[in-house]
């Protein structure tokens, strides 16, 4: 599939307010001439991203205020956004997460990550990848995790969230294959973002060490992915050694030693609520 050009095109990014989304909303702005229809639940964030980018690159951006956790936002995301604009690109990137035993996960927060990280992602994709069907062009992202590979222990229900995301976005790319329309699926590896303080993961891994990317520099890769229209992503040596890894290796063997990095360090002081 040829590569996509953004320039003056709008592309739609949901978690726009901060860490991975946010610095993909600025590198598709600054380099790519993107306008950005930036989506998140905090408007002040968005306020100061079209401010920031309408300054500096002479795009538009739309700040678009929504909370993809509750019944019907996804749809009207979907109607707001294609209100007047044609959009081309869409990065499903907003998730959340949550560290700790499964039986401590209280409903109101598993329903929550279901509906943020799984159930929007499909209403989203439906209704985006059919307007990209219909003009016969346009690149879809979903933004997943390593977790998503295997079944990760204390980090559980986000890690099947994230299984889902791979898996559904792998078979919807194979469904499009003959559309014009690209689906990709970009798993990152830890980075460094607000996901790794608020869950209490920093704790433990930080900016800087061996596998944990700046969200600046998986960004990068992340929009390079989309314009390019890869299937899969994987940034960083490292994440895809362990993304091979736990293709090869019995699932027994990786869910022992991933629960081992936790239970001999967080786990003994749990993250305050
Ligand atoms: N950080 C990591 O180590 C890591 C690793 C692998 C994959 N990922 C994935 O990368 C993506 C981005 O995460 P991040 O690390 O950049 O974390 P982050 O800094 O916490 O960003 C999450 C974004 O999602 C938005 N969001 C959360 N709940 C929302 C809701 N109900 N409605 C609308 N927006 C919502 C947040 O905005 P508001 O709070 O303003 O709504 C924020 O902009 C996520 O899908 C995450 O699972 C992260």
């Amino acid at each position: 599939m040829k590569p996509m050009n953004f320039r003056g095109r709008w592309v739609l990014i949901t978690g726009a307010s901060s860490g991975l989304g946010l610095e993909m909303a600025r590198l598709l702005a600054k380099e790519h001439g993107a306008h950005i229809v930036a989506v998140a639940r905090r408007e002040d964030r968005l306020l100061a991203l079209k401010a920031e980018l309408e300054g500096a690159h002479g795009v538009q951006v739309l700040p678009l205020v929504a909370d993809l956790s509750r019944p019907g936002e996804a749809e009207r995301v979907h109607a707001v956004a294609v209100e007047g604009r044609t959009v081309d690109g869409v990065i499903l990137n907003a998730g959340v997460t949550f560290f700790g035993r499964v039986l401590e996960q209280p409903a109101e927060s598993f329903d929550t990550m279901l509906a943020t990280n799984v159930t929007s992602v499909v209403r989203m994709s439906q209704r985006f990848a059919a307007d990209f069907v219909r003009r016969g062009e346009g690149a879809l992202m979903l933004v997943a995790s390593t977790a998503g590979f295997a079944p990760l222990p204390y980090q559980a229900t986000y890690a099947a969230t994230k299984s889902f995301v791979i898996s559904f976005g792998r078979g919807l790319a194979h469904e499009l294959r003959k559309t014009g329309v690209s689906v990709t699926v970009f798993a990152p590896g830890g980075i460094a973002t607000e996901m790794l303080s608020l869950s209490g993961l920093d704790r433990q891994f930080k900016a800087g060490d061996l596998g944990i990317m700046s969200a600046d520099a998986c960004a990068r890769i992340a929009v390079e992915a989309l314009v390019r229209r890869r299937e899969l992503a994987v940034p960083g040596l490292l994440n895809r050694f362990l993304a091979t890894t736990m293709k090869l290796l019995p699932h027994a063997f990786i869910v022992q030693r991933s629960a081992a990095l936790y239970e001999g360090g967080l786990l003994k002081e749990p993250p305050k609520p």
